[in-house]
């Protein structure tokens, strides 16, 4: 087993929207880097690419438009020990007061049972409160990887009553689905939940790296300013795939956000007006890229698309590419994002089935 094997549980410490596997970064940068390189990921997503740099000694920047995505991505970058982040988790629950405030209404009645709700909320407000610790960090995205999941028939390891792991039920659905079932959630005990999490999610810690996480917007030229790279090693949303928030509306509440879905699209989401719209967008992405780049630095792009947008997702990201900064050098196909452990597993459960996925190396021009 290689040193990046057996440093990469931390990894799976929450699953996240379309995420693509540890060992596409790692492979890409394994055989190449030198030990000053810089990695950027300008749509970390779970961070997956910062934590591949981790993995390998390099420096990382990772921006993302969506809160959870900056959570884990952080997480991913954190080091403590289990006990460190059981000491964390145990004063914020010795300290929780007779009176919490619960958000209302049966989604919540039946998503969580109420004294696992309570705690659920008091650890929500103390870590919006202060998150500035890694253990607290490292608290966060354990909390954020049980917050909900499918119940088992053995010990229950989700907070929650049964839901989907890598993206929110949709309330009302949910409601439905637990009502005609009479399921009931468990009554968990949070903290023996965070002790199971942080004992196999932090088994081993991998050396700390450099590394600058922000929530924002990569086409905005100054997500990046500042930071000079070697790498960008990213993958974009997929054009017509605009639910990254609302699929993630409970873990979004639990970071501070609305206690119901909100499906107006986010301001920093990418324009998915119309191919050329969105391939603009991405073209001011590759460029902001190019200004922070060195001289020898390559661009790897893994990109797919869903299947009821009938576009050319090829044509798309080499039409971004034209007059970015940057010169396509080789597009590979990377298989079927349903396939094995690839990204987007998440739409075998109704949404949009995903296309083949593609990878495109490009060098600056
Ligand atoms: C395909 S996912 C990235 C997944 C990532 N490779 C992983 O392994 O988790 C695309 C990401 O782009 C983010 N995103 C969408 N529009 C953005 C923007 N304008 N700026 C930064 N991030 C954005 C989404 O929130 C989402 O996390």
């Amino acid at each position: 087993m290689s040193r990046t094997d057996c440093h990469s549980s931390l990894n799976a410490v929450c699953p996240y929207y379309t995420m693509f596997p540890l060992d596409f970064p790692l492979r890409v940068l394994r055989n190449h880097v030198r030990p000053a390189d810089v990695v950027v990921d300008p749509f970390c997503g779970r961070g997956t690419t910062n934590f591949a740099a981790r993995l390998l000694g390099l420096g990382s920047v990772g921006v993302d438009s969506s809160p959870v995505a900056v959570a884990l991505t952080k997480a991913k970058l954190a080091d403590a020990r289990p006990s460190d982040v059981l000491r964390v988790a145990s004063a914020i629950l010795d300290s929780m007061p007779p009176h919490v405030h619960l958000p209302a209404g049966e989604f919540w009645d039946r998503a969580y049972e109420r004294s696992v709700l309570r705690r659920i909320c008091w650890l929500r407000s103390e870590l919006i409160r202060d998150c500035r610790s890694d253990s607290r960090v490292l608290l966060r995205a354990i909390l954020l990887g049980a917050l909900h999941g499918p119940r088992t028939k053995k010990t229950p390891s989700h907070l929650s009553n049964q839901c989907p792991r890598t993206f929110a039920p949709k309330p009302d659905y949910a409601v439905r689905f637990w009502r005609s079932r009479r399921m009931k959630p468990p009554a968990i005990d949070v903290l023996d939940a965070v002790r199971i999490r942080a004992h196999r999610y932090l088994a081993q810690r991998p050396p700390r790296a450099r590394a600058d996480v922000a929530l924002g917007d990569s086409r905005d030229p100054d997500a990046l300013r500042g930071h000079r790279i070697n790498w960008a090693i990213t993958s974009p949303p997929y054009y017509g795939m605009r639910t990254y928030i609302p699929d993630q509306w409970l873990r979004s509440w639990f970071l501070g956000g609305p206690s119901e879905v909100v499906y107006k699209p986010p301001a920093r989401e990418l324009s998915h007006a119309s191919p050329d719209a969105f391939a603009d967008d991405l073209r001011q992405v590759w460029a902001n890229i190019a200004q922070i780049a060195a001289s020898d630095a390559r661009l790897v792009v893994r990109f797919g698309g869903i299947a009821d947008r009938d576009t050319d997702q090829v044509g798309l990201l080499k039409a971004s590419l034209t007059d970015s900064g940057w010169r396509l050098t080789t597009i590979r196909p990377a298989g079927n994002a349903n396939a094995g452990k690839r990204q987007a597993t998440q739409f075998v459960h109704g949404g949009p089935s995903p296309k083949e996925e593609f990878d495109f190396y490009a060098t600056l021009e």
